[in-house]
């Protein structure tokens, strides 16, 4: 089965097509980093109206692929939420469009349910991951930070989340304040690679080990005091040396909390996801812990950790597989179900 997922949540603009065991036909995002760049974050109102120029041209790109065309597809997906209401409802609005002119089974995800499956999509000739569930996941994005055990797509627990700030907008923040422009995660990743990490001593925030949940808005005010008393990093060493002393202290919480959790829930299997599951650091640390702790890691290649459609579409996939379907009255949530219990409907589209 081919499914075509549709992702406007925030400041991608995708659509992908995937088979129902995850590989990956085609994936195409349009980022619309270049265009928030100067305001130093998202302006939901650009947002929108950079989807709703950009959805037809990346839909029919994902279509490419198949030698018919829409004709191929199966199922359509598309995220619902949560994420910028008038983003949400450019690809909620499109989904239904071709759902309906086609009579193709519609389905809505929750964003986050597609972060948390993206470690199954294939990229290339690979085999199956082998991964079974339960599973805990670590979810690092910009706008959540959260533990969760997986145990079926349908079957998703809370473990604990951020109490303020998600670790994405910590590294956005960061990077703000230290001029590296918008999003800041890639720049301090990078920069993070040459520096000294002990350089610059910051507080590990929620230190208790049997806690999971997270806290980065201290550590931001930290950063921001450090820059206030020492003025800015003067030269290149200073400044790589803050970034990597800054993303230490964050990914030791990240990586410290989800085998804790892993540990609590006696399940050896550890899951990262999310944009800031790109991160090097992480990536590296998180090994480096889980075999320590004799956990095992499945993570995502770096282009399934940002966001992108083909997660969607997997999702979309499992989703129908076990009966979701949803009609043309669709509308859009701000808020995840998986943190609520039931998502809230903010606008029927
Ligand atoms: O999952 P995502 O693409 O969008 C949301 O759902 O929020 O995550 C975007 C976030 C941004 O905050 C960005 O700075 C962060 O992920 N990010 C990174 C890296 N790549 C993206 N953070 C740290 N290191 C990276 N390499
Ligand atoms: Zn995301």
């Amino acid at each position: 089965m081919n499914v075509l997922g549709i992702e406007s949540s925030c400041d991608e603009t995708a659509a992908a097509v995937v088979t129902s065991d995850g590989i990956v036909l085609s994936d195409v995002v349009a980022s619309q980093i270049q265009l928030h760049a100067p305001y130093g974050g998202v302006v939901p109102e650009l947002a929108s109206r950079a989807h709703l120029s950009n959805i037809a041209p990346v839909i029919q790109q994902a279509l490419q692929v198949l030698p018919n065309g829409l004709a191929d597809v199966d199922a359509i997906a598309v995220t619902a939420g949560p994420g910028l209401v008038g983003a949400l409802l450019v690809g909620v609005q499109a989904a239904k469009a071709i759902a309906w002119s086609r009579k193709l089974p519609l389905v809505g995800v929750d964003h986050l349910v597609g972060h948390l499956l993206a470690v199954y999509l294939r990229r290339s000739d690979v085999p199956e991951l082998g991964l079974r569930m339960p599973y805990i996941a670590l979810i690092a994005s910009g706008g959540h930070t959260a533990l969760y055990r997986v145990e079926g797509v349908t079957q998703i627990s809370l473990l604990g989340q951020t109490r303020d700030d998600a670790a994405g907008e910590a590294f956005d923040k960061v990077g703000k304040l230290l001029g590296l422009g918008y999003p800041g995660g890639p720049a301090i990743d990078e920069l993070a690679s040459s520096g000294d990490a002990n350089a610059i001593s910051l507080p590990l925030p929620l230190r208790n080990k049997r806690s999971l949940e997270f806290s980065f808005s201290g550590l931001k005010t930290r950063v921001a005091q450090h820059v206030a008393q020492n003025g800015k990093p003067r030269d290149a060493q200073s400044l790589a040396d803050l970034c990597a002393s800054f993303q230490r202290v964050v990914v030791t919480s990240l990586v410290g909390k989800a085998i804790e959790a892993c540990r609590q829930q006696s399940v050896p299997r550890l899951v990262l996801g999310g944009g800031v599951a790109a991160n090097q650091g992480l990536r590296a640390y998180a090994a480096e812990q889980a075999k320590r702790a004799g956990v095992h890691l499945f993570v995502p290649d770096r282009a399934s950790c940002t966001d992108n459609g083909a997660m969607i579409a997997y999702a979309g996939a499992q989703l129908l597989a076990h009966g979701k379907r949803d009609g043309l009255d669709l509308g859009v949530f701000s808020t995840s179900s998986l943190l609520t219990g039931a998502p809230t409907d903010v606008a029927k589209g």
